[in-house]
């Protein structure tokens, strides 16, 4: 590694310096969400999947790796769409043929009416402009009774006001303390219907367990001594502020199916 290589960790933001530590994105919940989404969705060999916002395509390689199915990753960020096949070429190279990634936006999507068995959103909709919108997007793209998967964090109790404005400074976002119901009501706006719902918690760890995989994820770099402390009281600061919010914070795994009729039931 040459010297002008090595990154200036106190001035890189916080998406910089996650890149430079080569973090892999994970959707709310984790491998936990995407086995409840394959099994409420009936993926198999033949479907067809689209991840909207599949940033470096965790979403994408565990259904394709685990329905054996065909999925296409988008997202609007080319950099990332690069990161995705990288990987792929990397660990996934066999399965190469059922695994495509493309540059593009989740509010026009280049794809035609009634493509896809299923599309989801592992945590992305949350940062496109207008969430309405997208998820109008997604379920055009959608076949008829195929199904539409939202994956996103709520609060099931009341965050510090402090430490939503410690996140917001931190990722330089502005998200709010939303609750479950700000999802289910706008969910029902759309001409979807409501087929499974998975709701689990986030994990509050031991202060132990972040120091340790601070220390093991900054360590894959090699940096020097210097660099490396500097990485990981960084990375400890926000991994802490993480953990913090996990008391709080809940995931849920909105499963929606595009019917050609609505149904009207009482029990
Ligand atoms: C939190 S990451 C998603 C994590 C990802 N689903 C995973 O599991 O690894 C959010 C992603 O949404 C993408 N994004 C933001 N706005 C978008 C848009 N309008 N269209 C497509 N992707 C978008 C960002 O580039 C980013 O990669």
């Amino acid at each position: 590694m040459t010297h002008q290589s090595l990154p200036d960790i106190e001035s890189l933001s916080y998406v910089d310096f996650m890149s430079e530590l080569a973090e892999i994105n994970r959707p709310p919940g984790g491998r936990d969400s995407i086995r409840a989404l394959i099994q409420s969705t009936y993926l198999n060999k033949d479907s067809l999947a689209l991840d909207v916002g599949c940033n470096t395509g965790y979403c994408a390689f565990e259904i394709s790796m685990t329905a054996k199915c065909h999925v296409i990753g988008l997202d609007l960020s080319t950099n990332m769409i690069r990161n995705a096949i990288d990987l792929r070429d990397k660990y996934f190279a066999p399965y190469k043929e059922r695994l495509h990634f493309l540059t593009g936006d989740a509010l026009s999507l280049p794809f035609d009416t009634g493509t896809f068995d299923l599309v989801m959103s592992g945590g992305s909709t949350v940062f496109v402009p207008s969430i309405v919108e997208a998820l109008i997007e997604y379920r055009r793209v959608t076949k008829d009774w195929g199904f539409v998967c939202d994956i996103n964090f709520y609060y099931h109790s009341s965050p510090p006001p402090k430490l939503i404005a410690e996140m917001n400074a931190l990722m330089d976002i502005s998200i709010q303390p939303w609750e479950i119901d700000y999802w289910l009501d706008l969910y029902a706006q759309l001409d979807l219907e409501m087929y499974d719902l998975k709701l689990g918690k986030m994990q509050h760890v031991t202060r132990d367990k972040v120091l340790s995989y601070c220390e093991r994820l900054v360590s894959q770099r090699n940096w020097p001594k210097s660099i490396h402390n500097l990485a990981v009281q960084r990375l400890i600061d926000i991994m802490s502020l993480f953990n913090e919010n996990h008391r709080y914070l809940g995931y849920g795994v909105f499963i929606m199916r595009k019917r050609t009729f609505p149904e009207i039931s009482l029990f």
